[in-house]
Parts: structure tokens; C-alpha cells; sequence
């Protein structure tokens, strides 16, 4: 098993000098736990793709301790400059209201971007986030360098939300794994693609399109990249499966089959089971709350635990009772569709 050991300034040390050398350190972050290494090499990054069994055309973001620095791997100065393209005043104001926080952006590759052409895919676009967990901007600011991170699991698993889910998912293909807890959002950050001609969400997160509209004074459009066959999507890792437990998983349900467990959303008074009696009466194994008072914060933070805790073959699958499509809610339902495999 990989080493897991508690946030000091001796393991954040070590995870640093790892860093450096080229290895695997996974780390929380206010999402989820990421899986770093050196973004600015690509034989550092080479190992998440092998650790995680990532296809390489998915390409990574890269993690930066400060707004400027992230903007600055795309060419993008702190002031406005004459003449420059629209893409960067978006990705200044997004910046500055929204860093250190859950959200990616994508922009177009600057000239003297650090980050190696294996973190990006070879794509003329890179991924940057300035995480708001301090652990996180302590090990970037250690390691002096942008740090390459995708979720902490191997490919098409559920993301990890504690150090032990890492563990579970990766074992000892990670050199170190520094605990810090439970994430407070529990989903993966918002991307928000600003390549093109308008702003585009590519993944739903906390950072809403309703938060993104009055900062940037336009109404922002989404493309979660749902299968279909004449469509290519601009985020390549939204076709992939993904957040997939082993069992089958029922949206909107409202009653449970025998068998299955259930993931509850606010009052359970009128879910029944269908071979007789209530909800409440399932044992703790075969029904957990994401939030008993329809709370979608709370509920965000538990969904990946709570998946985890009831995908186990002695259940036929998961009753998903119905969360609402509001705020956070998009981004719970999206990561519900793609467990169900529905998207
Ligand atoms: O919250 C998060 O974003 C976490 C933490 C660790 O920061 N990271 C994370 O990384 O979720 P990952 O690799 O699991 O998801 C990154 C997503 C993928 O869907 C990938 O395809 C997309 O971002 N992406 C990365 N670079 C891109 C690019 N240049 N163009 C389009 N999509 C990109
Ligand atoms: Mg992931």
C-alpha cells in the first residue's frame, strides 16, 4: 500500500521533494482529491496517465498557487492589454471572482506555458485552476511549480473524496497520499471552455452558469458533451465513462425493488419498498441521506462517498430518489446520468 500520512510540514515536505523528482503525490483539494505530479514534465505526468490508466488524448489540468500564474500560462497579463482577444478579459474577471474556488478554465496555450505538451494532450489549449484548499496551494507553492492533477482514482471510477477512497482506487501506485480530510464540495471543479467565440461549460460544478452570468454580463451555455454520434465534444474526458459503480444505478426513483439500495434526497415519509413497508425501515447498509433537509451543498459533498459506501454486490443496484435540476442540483444530476450511464 502506498504511504498515507497527515498534513505536516514534514509530509508536505516530502510530497514536495517528490514532486520534484518526478513522482506521484495525491492531495486534497476543495473538490476532490487530486493525483499530482510536475506539470511542467512529461515524464512526471506520464505517470498519472499509467497510474491511472488514463487514455492520453484526456488531457489534465494543471494546478497554480495563484491566479496570475495560471493566466500567465496562457499569455494573459494582469492588466488589459491593447488589442487582445476577448477570451482574456473573460478569464481576468472569472479569475477574480472565482479563484482560488472549484473552477477550470480553458484557454489557449500561451507562449511560454510551463505546462508540457503531455498535460495537454498535444492540444493548442490548456486547463488551469487555482485551488482554495491550503493544502493544496501550500504543496504547489513547495514544489515551485504548476502541478498536474486529475481525480485521484483510476480511470472511469468514482472521484475520491478522502484520502481512504485514494487508497481503494490507486493502492500503492501513488508514492505518497497526504490526508487532509473530506472535501467540502465533493464534485469535481466547473470547466468552463474559453477557446471559442463565447464562454461554454463543459462540466457542470459549484460555480453555477447562474453565478458565471452577472460577472461576465452574458448568459453562458453548456455542452456536458452527451453521447451522440454526429457531435464531437470539446472536452474529451466528457465522453469517456465515468463516476461508474459495478451495480446499476435508477434515477428518479420512488419506491425501491427488492434488493436495491437507496440513495435518499430529502423526506423519505412516502418512499415505499415494493415488497411491503417504508423506506425507513432499510438498514443503515442499504440506504444513505444525501441531505435529509434537501440540501444541495450537502448533498454535493456526500454523493461520491455515498455511491461508494452502497456499490456492493449484495445489492441488485441503487434507488436514486429525484434532486432537483437547480444551482448545485445540474451538477449532482449530470454525475448521476453519467453513473447511470445515461450520458
Ligand atoms: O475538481 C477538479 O477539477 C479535480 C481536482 C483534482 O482539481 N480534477 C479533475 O480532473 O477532475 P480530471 O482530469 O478528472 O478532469 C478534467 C476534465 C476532463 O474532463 C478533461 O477532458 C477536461 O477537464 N480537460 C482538461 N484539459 C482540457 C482541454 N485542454 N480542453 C478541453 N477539456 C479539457
Ligand atoms: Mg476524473
Amino acid at each position: 500500500m502506498s504511504q498515507i500520512k497527515p498534513v505536516t510540514p514534514q509530509s508536505l515536505a516530502q510530497a514536495a521533494d517528490i514532486l520534484k523528482k518526478g513522482g506521484l503525490v495525491a492531495f486534497p483539494t476543495e473538490t476532490v482529491y487530486g493525483l499530482g505530479a510536475d506539470a511542467t514534465s512529461n515524464a512526471a505526468v506520464a505517470r498519472i496517465y499509467a497510474a491511472k490508466n488514463r487514455p492520453d488524448f484526456n488531457p489534465l489540468i494543471s494546478h497554480f498557487a495563484a491566479a496570475k500564474d495560471a493566466l500567465a500560462a496562457a499569455g494573459i497579463p494582469e492588466k488589459p492589454a491593447q488589442g487582445e482577444r476577448p477570451h482574456a478579459a473573460w478569464a481576468r474577471k472569472l479569475a477574480h471572482y472565482f479563484w482560488p474556488g472549484p473552477m477550470t478554465l480553458i484557454l489557449p496555450k500561451g507562449k511560454n506555458c510551463p505546462v508540457c505538451d503531455l498535460a495537454t494532450s498535444g492540444l493548442d489549449t490548456v486547463a488551469v485552476r487555482v485551488p482554495a484548499h491550503p493544502v493544496a496551494r501550500d504543496l504547489i507553492i513547495l514544489a515551485g511549480r504548476p502541478l498536474a492533477a486529475p481525480s485521484a482514482n483510476a480511470s472511469g471510477e468514482i472521484s475520491p473524496t478522502s484520502p481512504a477512497h485514494v487508497a481503494q482506487s490507486l493502492g500503492d501506485k501513488v508514492d505518497l497520499i497526504l490526508a487532509g480530510g473530506a472535501c467540502s464540495v465533493g464534485l469535481e471543479s466547473t470547466v468552463i471552455d474559453l477557446s471559442g467565440d463565447a464562454p461554454l461549460i463543459l462540466r457542470p460544478g459549484a460555480v453555477t452558469a447562474e453565478d458565471l452570468a452577472p460577472v461576465l454580463e452574458m448568459a453562458v451555455a453548456s455542452d456536458f458533451g452527451v453521447k451522440d454520434a454526429a457531435h464531437k465534444p470539446r472536452s474529451p474526458g466528457q465522453t469517456l465513462r465515468h463516476y461508474a459503480p459495478s451495480i446499476p444505478i435508477r434515477l428518479r426513483a420512488v419506491d425501491v425493488a427488492e434488493g436495491e439500495a437507496l440513495l435518499s434526497f430529502g423526506s423519505t415519509r412516502f418512499m415505499g419498498l415494493r415488497s411491503g413497508g417504508s423506506a425507513d425501515s432499510l438498514p443503515e447498509t442499504m440506504h444513505k441521506s444525501l441531505s435529509r433537509t434537501g440540501d444541495l451543498h450537502e448533498a454535493a459533498a456526500n454523493l461520491f462517498a455515498m455511491l461508494r459506501a452502497l456499490d456492493r454486490p449484495e445489492h441488485t443496484g441503487i434507488a436514486v430518489m429525484d434532486v432537483p435540476e437547480t444551482g448545485l442540483g445540474i451538477a449532482i444530476n449530470e454525475r448521476l446520468r453519467r453513473a447511470a450511464g445515461l450520458a
